[in-house]
Order: C-alpha cells, then structure tokens, then sequence
C-alpha cells in the first residue's frame, strides 16, 4: 500500500499541531517520524490511524481512497490496515498475553462473536505465529500485567501484526524502555518491514535511532516537515534546526541529543573500520 498525504494541517483552536504537512509513502519503506516534543509527530500519526481528523488537507491510499472521508465499517477496516503500537503498550493488564493478541483479530468478526471471545482456529494460529516471532510463545499464559515492559511491547506488536496490516504506525515504541529492550523491540520493528514488507511509520525520541535503523527520516518542527530524506543526507546543521537547538527555550535534552548522535555515529563508523563488515551490519540494526 501506498500513501499520499497532501496539505494535511490539524489545528486545536488557534494552536496549529500539523501544517501542511505532504509527503509519499511507497510500500515497504521504513521511515522514523522525528522532531522534539510538541513538534506534531503524534497527531501526525493519529491522522494517518483516523484516531484524529485534519482541519484541512487529505490522505491517499494506493492512490484514490481519501482515508480522511471513510466512515463506519470503513474506518475500522482501515484502522486494522494501519495497525498502531504505543509508547505505554495499551493492553489489558488483567487479560493473558494470548487473549491480548487475540484481540487484534477482532475488525475480522462481527460483534457478537467478539464479545462471546469466539475466535476461530484460524485466529489462534496466527496469535501463536505473531508470539512465536516476537519471541514471547512461553508467556502466552501470563497475564500481561505480569510482563516487563519490553515484553508487552513486544506483545502490542504480536497484537498488531495479526491485524495483517500493510502499514504498522508506532508512537514512540520504545521511549518507556531500557536500552536492551529498546533494541529488541526496534529489531522486531525492522525484521518486521524487511521480511513481510509492512511499511512501517516511526516516531521515535532519539536521532540514532532513527539513523540506526529507519530507510528515511522526516523531521518535523513545530508542525512543519523541515527534513525528509536519507539518515545519511541528515547532517548536524540540518538535525540542530530540527530540534531548535540554540533558540531561546529550546535548550534541554535536545542539545545534548544532537551531539550524541553525532558523537555516537562518528564511534560507530570509526569501530567499522576495524569490524568485520557483517558484524559492523549488525550494529545498525539492519
Ligand atoms: N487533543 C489536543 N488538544 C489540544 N492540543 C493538542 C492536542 N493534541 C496535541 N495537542 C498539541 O499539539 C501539539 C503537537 O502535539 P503532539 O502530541 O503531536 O506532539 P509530539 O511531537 O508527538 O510531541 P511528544 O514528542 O511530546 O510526544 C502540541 O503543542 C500539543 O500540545
Ligand atoms: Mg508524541
């Protein structure tokens, strides 16, 4: 699936979150959302999902459909096309991990059979399959309040995934973890987007991440697309007027963001050149 998003602008009374933002997604592409906080990368996504509507502007799938004008049924079915995962995970703590993941296959069936939790044999099928990729098969009995939060991340993506998505949308999937669970989980997100082809569309806190491991970065400020290319095209200057490092108020973490990434590109590069190549491949996450 492709999109086209056009002029999209989304304002909250006189505040303008989104400013005609356009850009195109072809299939397949893997592509990390930064910027600093309330910069609109979240509502951006939530336009994309249908969880908010645009003042203005439209969004194209495979080239016709205006998702921004689907009603009812439609935009159910499309919300299960644009499968979306969250910082804070959203399951339901009391319910098992199986149970969790089952849900995602609920815009598959009418009501009643959901609220019967009558899933099919076919369901389950895929609900295993989406753990057993995710690594979390032996915790399908766990209540999801008694997994760390690594794991239920990694359970929020089984749960997308068996929505057949052709576009996974991820709103900072990794800003409540540790460092090794973040990996894990930004590992998932690509093996993901390079074995099945699922788009994936990431907001993501830190640079490197997003040089580690997106095809394409858009950089967004104060609403506004400032950046859209390749990690490699994103050099400090451009990456410091994204983050607005240097204006007045716009100190805090962003300063010191820009330079670790930079200072933590620089280390990975020079350690290449005495790495192995598949090994140095390794360290970025592809
Ligand atoms: N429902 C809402 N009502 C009013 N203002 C909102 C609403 N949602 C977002 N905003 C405002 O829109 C702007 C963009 O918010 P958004 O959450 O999209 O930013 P963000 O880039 O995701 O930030 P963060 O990195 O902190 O998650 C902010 O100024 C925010 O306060
Ligand atoms: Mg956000």
């Amino acid at each position: 699936m492709t999109l086209k998003v056009q002029g999209l602008t989304k304002a909250f009374g006189n505040l303008v979150a989104v400013r005609n933002v356009t850009f195109e997604v072809p299939k397949g592409q893997m592509i990390g959302i930064i910027g600093r906080s309330g910069a609109g990368k979240s509502t951006l996504l939530r336009m994309i999902n249908r969880l908010a509507d645009p003042t203005s502007g439209r969004i194209l799938a495979d080239g016709d459909v205006d998702v921004c004008k689907l009603k009812g049924a439609r935009v159910r079915k499309w919300r299960a096309q644009c499968a979306m995962v969250f910082q804070q995970f959203n399951l339901v703590p009391r319910l098992t991990v199986m149970t969790n993941v089952l849900m995602g296959r609920i815009s598959y069936h009418a009501t009643v059979r959901t609220l019967l939790m009558l899933f099919t044999s076919k369901d389950r099928a895929y609900t295993i399959r989406a753990l057993q990729r995710l690594d979390m098969v032996s915790h399908a009995l766990h209540r999801a309040d008694e997994l760390s939060g690594g794991q239920q991340q990694r359970v929020a993506i089984a749960r997308a995934l068996v929505q057949e998505p052709k576009i996974l949308l991820a709103d900072e999937p990794i800003a409540s973890l540790d460092l090794r669970n973040a990996s894990i989980v930004m590992d998932a997100l690509r093996r993901i987007n390079k074995d099945d082809g699922i788009t994936v569309i990431c907001n993501l806190h830190l640079l490197q991440t997003a040089k580690d491991y997106c095809d394409r970065i858009i950089g967004m400020r104060k609403g506004e697309i400032v950046f859209d290319g390749l990690p490699s095209e994103l050099n400090e200057a451009m990456a410091r007027d994204i983050y607005g490092v240097g204006e007045h108020g716009a100190g805090e973490p962003a300063d010191d963001e820009v330079d670790l990434a930079f200072t933590a590109t620089q280390t990975a590069e020079s350690a290449a050149d005495s790495v192995p190549e598949s090994k140095a491949k390794a360290g970025t996450g592809r």
